[in-house]
């Protein structure tokens, strides 16, 4: 099995003033090719710390992070943009897309800044909005659509680059239960292709949806369980 994600004892350490605060301490992580990982924990736990480091969004304070084979440490920004770009997916909470650039555009983009020709990045944004089920919206800007149809864009633009990895923050937390069910069916079948989805949650519901549920406390991982299959658990049922 590839590990595509190797952390050892990484910690995060943020100044605030005079005093340090460690957010992440001592984190072990290894994470294989083809899973479907929760991130599972309260407020303040160090869930988005433990995303921003993996996506490359950050880094870390003591420890050592293996990106696909690649160490991530000592990476400076315009290192660490590239790859990011070549290697991440990201699904945000609030879609993140650019309301001035159609939803086409919006896909496109990735693959223009990974330097893929204009006509190669529109076949294969135009392919990747199909299987997504927004043929049908090419032209439109991102506010004329609903929250479920603005996820699945965000959805194809994280797919069209081909990433190691999707990164997903609480991609649901904006969405109705039922629209929340259609991404995470949506996510566990681009599971089932093979990609690797990682997705945090504060949401014990969501996290079961994973094929994995890693639990962070206090900066720290408390539990680490693996399933054979999908819990076959309904969204927000409480
Ligand atoms: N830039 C920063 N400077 C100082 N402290 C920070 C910074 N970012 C995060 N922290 C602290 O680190 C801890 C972990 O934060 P983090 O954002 O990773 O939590 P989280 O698990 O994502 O929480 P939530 O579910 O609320 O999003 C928190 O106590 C937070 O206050
Ligand atoms: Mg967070």
């Amino acid at each position: 099995m590839n590990k595509v994600i190797i952390m050892k004892s990484v910690s995060k350490v943020y100044a605030t003033g005079k005093n340090t605060y460690r957010a992440l301490n001592g984190v072990n992580l290894e994470i294989d090719t083809g899973e479907f990982v929760a991130i599972v924990g309260p407020s303040g736990a160090g869930k988005s710390t433990i995303m921003n480091i993996i996506g490359c969004l950050d880094t870390l304070s003591e420890g050592e992070y293996y990106l696909d084979g690649t160490s991530i440490g000592n990476m400076n920004d315009n290192q660490l943009a590239d790859i990011r770009n070549r290697k991440i997916g990201f699904i945000f909470q609030n879609y993140n897309l650019i309301n001035k650039l159609n939803i086409l555009e919006n896909v496109e983009l990735p693959l223009i800044y990974m330097g893929v020709s204009p006509k190669e990045a529109r076949e294969r944004a135009i392919e990747a909005l199909k299987k997504l089920g927004l043929e049908g919206h090419l032209k439109h800007k991102p506010t004329e659509l609903s929250g479920g149809q603005m996820q699945r864009v965000a959805i194809a633009r994280a797919i069209v680059t081909k990433p190691e990895i999707i990164l997903a923050d609480e991609p649901t937390g904006a969405l109705d239960t039922k629209t929340g069910e259609e991404v995470l069916n949506i996510l566990k079948q681009l599971n089932k292709e093979g990609n690797t989805i990682i997705l945090i949650t504060h949401d014990m519901n969501i996290a079961k949806n994973a094929k994995r549920i890693v639990t962070v406390r206090d900066g720290e991982i408390v539990s680490d369980s693996k399933f054979e299959k999908y819990e076959e658990v309904g969204v927000c049922e409480a």
